[in-house]
């Protein structure tokens, strides 16, 4: 007995993965084991007596490095465990205890949030002649009563509480030797540098590497402006832990903005009598814009048709023409760049939104994901696992608080590198304006052809790299449309 609390002791130190405060874990009978959080119960299924007794250790912290040996079956029912409370997003991990004598608290009060559901904590070998640096992408910023250190790229945020780990963050803006930095008294051990690594928030260069942008990542990261890729990797779901959605957060804080802005002061010139002179005769494209509304409910007795999608997709995005043009027009005889012509407009014709299908029900077609392939005006079945289309499609189904899935779903990626190549600071912005204006053109084609469509909010860009294998900062997802017949509206009585 006595030689097991001394193993738990000494295991203490180093990193350990323990449970948010929010979250209690009970047993019932039977061994089933629920998590209890914010008024919810998840069933997490069942264990051994034994293993939920050790899983009551995770209130104050267990050590990561009891669970690679896998002594006793409780451990690994104990990690299984772990990991399905890590991909509810119900723990964190602690790093402790690394200090050396002269600054004993420098390896505590380390907390590290992990941002994906499937993060988990690898360390990294460093070797003492490594050099690393700080990514251009990760910053320090104050959250509530504490600084976090983040990157887009990171799957997982440190919580620091200790100037000193502040200080080595800055000597890192340059390459460090791990020997130099070992022999630092402010040290704070070296599974720290290791999980930065491989969170990305330092990376390794060579030995005559400054670490500068383009050293970091490949080809498709060097275009990335910092403000970019946080804003795409923090303004939709999946790679990020955050509240996201319409969850009215200032509710009893402000009042809601009005939904009309109050007039102007001074003199209006009425147009009112000149647009009514004109109703009469509305264009066809007036009445489309005028008919135009969100359908979010479909009729799976009578699903959109293969022969409807392909003419949905050829009026909407199909290329029509491609020609090059000069990259500088002024001297003849430089690079050439190619051009598409497609029916929508598009900044600087970049034409980086591509279409990705995910069919629930359509007449013709199997279910399943599907690129569409723009110049060919043809279909790519993309060999997606089953259960990621699903949780695609019902994401898009419990954006629109509907009862059943959408029939069809339009998710509009971005090829980044195809705009940020080109512009610079205003690189992401252009590509979500190119997202508005296509949504528009699908709203106005669906409405045409007596379809239904609604445009989604949020995408989830970790689900759409594991669909298609595609680093998210490579080409992801920016927007979605849910397509489909709509459903016959209930006879008002
Ligand atoms: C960028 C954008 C995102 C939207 N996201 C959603 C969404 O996530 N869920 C939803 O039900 N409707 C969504 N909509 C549809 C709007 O709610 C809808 O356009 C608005 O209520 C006006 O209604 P109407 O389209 O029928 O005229 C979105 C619309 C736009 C333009």
């Amino acid at each position: 007995m006595r030689a097991r609390r001394n193993k738990v002791k000494r295991r203490a130190t180093g990193l350990c993965v323990r449970l948010l405060d929010r979250v209690t874990l009970q047993v019932r009978s039977g061994g089933e084991i629920v998590a209890r959080v914010d008024g919810f119960a998840l069933n997490l299924g069942k264990v051994s007596a034994a293993a939920a007794d050790r899983a009551q250790e995770l209130r104050s912290g267990v050590p990561l490095s009891s669970f690679a040996s896998h002594k006793t079956s409780a451990e690994k029912q104990l990690e299984q465990l772990v990991r399905r409370l890590a991909a509810r997003g119900l723990i964190e991990y602690r790093l402790a205890g690394q200090a050396p004598h002269k600054a004993p608290h420098i390896g505590d009060h380390i907390i590290i949030e992990p941002q994906l559901p499937d993060y988990w904590p690898r360390m990294q070998k460093l070797r003492q002649t490594d050099r690393l640096v700080l990514s251009r992408f990760a910053y320090l910023r104050r959250r509530a009563g504490e600084m976090v250190l983040e990157s887009p790229r990171a799957p997982a945020l440190f919580r620091i509480r200790n100037p000193e780990i502040a200080a080595l963050l800055v000597a890192l803006s340059t390459p460090q030797q791990v020997r130099a930095l070992r022999r630092q008294t402010n040290f704070p051990g070296i599974e720290l540098l290791a999980l930065l690594i491989d969170s990305h928030v330092l990376f390794k260069v060579g030995t005559n590497d400054e670490g500068l942008r383009a050293t970091e990542g490949g080809g498709d990261l060097v275009v990335w402006d910092f403000h970019d890729l946080l804003f795409h990797a923090r303004s939709t779901e999946g790679r990020h832990a955050n509240p996201a959605g319409g969850i009215y957060p200032y509710v009893g804080v402000i009042d809601s903005p009005p939904a009309v802005r109050p007039a102007w002061p001074g003199e209006k010139i009425d147009l009112c009598n000149l647009s009514e002179a004109s109703t009469a005769a509305d264009s066809a494209a007036a009445k489309l814009l005028r008919e135009r509304h969100s359908v979010r409910n479909f009729d799976d007795r009578r699903p959109i048709t293969l022969a409807e999608l392909a003419r949905f997709l050829d009026a909407t995005a199909r290329v029509g023409s491609i020609e090059k043009i000069p990259l500088d027009p002024a001297r003849p005889g430089g690079p050439m760049l190619a051009h598409t012509m497609r029916p929508y407009p598009s900044a600087g014709a970049s034409y980086e939104l591509e279409l990705y299908i995910a069919i629930d029900k359509c007449e013709g077609l199997p279910r399943g994901f599907y690129h569409y392939d723009a110049a060919a005006h043809a279909l790519t079945l993309i060999p997606a696992h089953r259960h990621w289309c699903e949780a695609l499609l019902k994401s898009a189904q419990s954006a629109m608080g509907e009862a059943s899935v959408p029939q069809v779903l339009i998710t509009v990626a971005a090829r980044f590198g195809r705009m940020s190549w080109k512009y610079s600071s205003i690189a992401y912005a252009l590509i979500l304006k190119d997202v508005g204006v296509l949504l528009q053109t699908f709203y106005l084609m669906a409405t045409d052809m007596g379809l239904g469509g609604c445009a989604i909010g949020t995408a989830n860009i970790d689900l759409f790299a594991k669909m298609t294998g595609l680093e998210f900062h490579r080409e992801g997802p920016v927007g979605q449309f849910a397509l489909g017949r709509a459903a016959e509206a209930p006879a008002s009585s």
